[in-house]
């Protein structure tokens, strides 16, 4: 089968990472989360004392983290400076402070960059999930896959992952951070003209990957 890269936008909470490794793992093609790259950096800045609300502060430091990701679907990895990133990417500090530092340019430029290089050597294609994917980092991807899903039934996935958060609580969090990254200047979460929108509310992630694959196998 030919190369392909599947580009996988959309907000929290729509199942974009479990869908695209599953799609990936099934195809086996690569797998990028952007995702966490921007969180990779932002744990960065935290813990090297970066205020994460001044934007000169965060771009002067944004080239001095090394951050590599590991694509292999099945286990998917994510390293700064050579120490294993996964778990701390993930609390909720870096979760509240990660639309501070995504939207500074020169974060974005630098990681953009990471991305397309990642993209241009997986030798079988790639599913790169994120949010300006379809319409900044690979604007010629060969699929573009837009998910959404109501507010309700993100918040309560996403809390079911954090295993007993409040629903409510998780609701405001997901719709602010949501509202800033599809507000900021550079490369706001949106669907690219292009994009196929797939409402995720009523479907299982079983439908979904099914309905990714059939998009996929179709394209190649
Ligand atoms: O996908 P995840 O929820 O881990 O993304 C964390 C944050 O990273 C998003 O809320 C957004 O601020 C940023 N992000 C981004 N562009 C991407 C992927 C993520 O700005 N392509």
């Amino acid at each position: 089968m030919e190369s392909v890269i599947v580009a996988i936008d959309g907000p929290s909470g729509t199942g974009k990472s479990s869908t695209s490794k599953a799609v990936a793992a099934k195809l086996g093609l690569s797998y990028l989360d952007t995702g966490a790259q921007y969180r990779a950096i932002t744990w960065w800045m935290i813990s090297n004392g970066v205020d994460v609300t001044d934007a000169d502060a965060v771009a002067s430091a944004a080239g001095k983290p090394v951050i590599v990701s590991g694509t292999d679907p099945s286990r998917p990895t994510i390293t700064v400076d050579g120490a294993d990133a996964s778990g701390p990417i993930r609390t909720e500090e870096v979760t509240s402070k990660v639309s501070a530092v995504s939207a500074v340019p020169e974060v974005r430029a630098l990681i953009t960059e990471l991305q397309r290089t990642i993209a241009r050597t997986a030798e079988q294609g790639i599913v790169v999930e994120g949010r300006d994917i379809g319409t900044t980092v690979l604007p010629d991807a060969d699929l573009k896959i837009f998910l959404t899903a109501s507010p309700e039934a993100r918040a309560a996935r996403r809390s079911g992952e954090l295993k007993g958060a409040d629903v409510r609580a998780t609701q405001e969090a997901l719709v602010k951070r949501d509202a800033a990254d599809s507000s900021r200047k550079t490369s706001p979460l949106a669907k690219a003209g292009d994009a196929v929108e797939v409402d995720t509310t009523e479907l299982t992630l079983d439908q979904v990957i099914e309905c990714v694959v059939t998009l996929v196998e179709e394209k190649r």
